[in-house]
């Protein structure tokens, strides 16, 4: 059955959110490189986001489970191929099922606005998810669907190589981590995910989902994630916006 919808709190929200997350802050660049060098990382660029883009074109002719046939959309992931930040969520829902990308419906929203008060924009950063396809009536992914999806991901941090990945929410965290551990122990101090034995760890920040956060709507919870956000930045050596009082 649906439940009852608080337009009033759903209002609220929004305009808290508003409030809360925005910001227009510079992010700092990098440090001028020679003309060479920006023509060598061009094309490593270039040549990552095709990479990129076959995993996508796989994973949308992807049938290794179930969900391939339920799905309407596959939901690969997208942004940029040479991001500091990867965000990773847990899977796709209606609005993403429906369009075929990531973080496009309420929660999508609320990330764009955490984004923004990083001082970042949604195309500076890459977003995917764990599952590539939706669960009917988004139920938790199981774990033959993790098992014969995750190899997408892991192409994916492999290739991006980002700098930190932030895990938003359990199956994240947990997935990427391969821990049982609760989402409230896990956050707030940074974990590290190996990509492959050759390859040093890349730091990873899990903090709440912002499903969960929209659920869970208290300025505590949006504190928390603000307070991650932070470190992440910290760790970059980006600025810290200033969150703007209330
Ligand atoms: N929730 C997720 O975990 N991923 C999405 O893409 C959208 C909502």
């Amino acid at each position: 059955m649906e439940k009852d919808v608080d337009i009033n709190k759903v209002v609220r929200q929004h305009l808290e959110m508003d409030d809360f997350f925005t910001g227009g802050f510079a992010v700092k660049g990098k440090a001028h490189a020679s003309e060479p060098q920006q023509q060598a990382d061009s094309a490593a660029v270039a040549e990552a986001a095709a990479e990129l883009e076959k995993i996508a074109d796989e994973v949308r002719r992807c049938c290794r489970c179930g969900l391939g046939s339920s799905r309407t959309n596959a939901v690969p992931g997208e942004g940029k191929a040479n991001a500091r930040i990867m965000f990773v969520g847990e899977g796709p829902g209606a609005d993403e099922d429906a369009q075929g990308r990531p973080f496009v419906g309420r929660a999508g929203k609320l990330l764009d606005k955490v984004i923004a008060a990083m001082g970042l924009k949604r195309s500076d950063v890459f977003i995917a998810n764990i599952l590539k396809c939706r669960p009917p009536e988004n139920r938790d992914p199981r774990a033959d669907e993790i098992i014969n999806c995750f190899g997408y991901l892991q192409r994916q941090i492999e290739i991006i190589n980002p700098e930190i990945i932030v895990a938003l929410g359990a199956p994240a965290a947990r997935t990427l981590l391969n821990t049982t551990k609760p989402i409230g122990q896990l956050r707030g101090e940074f974990h590290e995910y190996y990509a492959g034995l050759g390859s040093p760890p890349i730091k990873l920040m899990p903090t709440y989902h912002t499903a969960y956060l929209l659920r869970n709507y208290s300025q505590q919870n949006r504190q928390r994630v603000w307070e991650d956000m932070k470190k992440v930045l910290a760790e970059l050596g980006l600025p810290i916006p200033e969150q703007r009082k209330k």
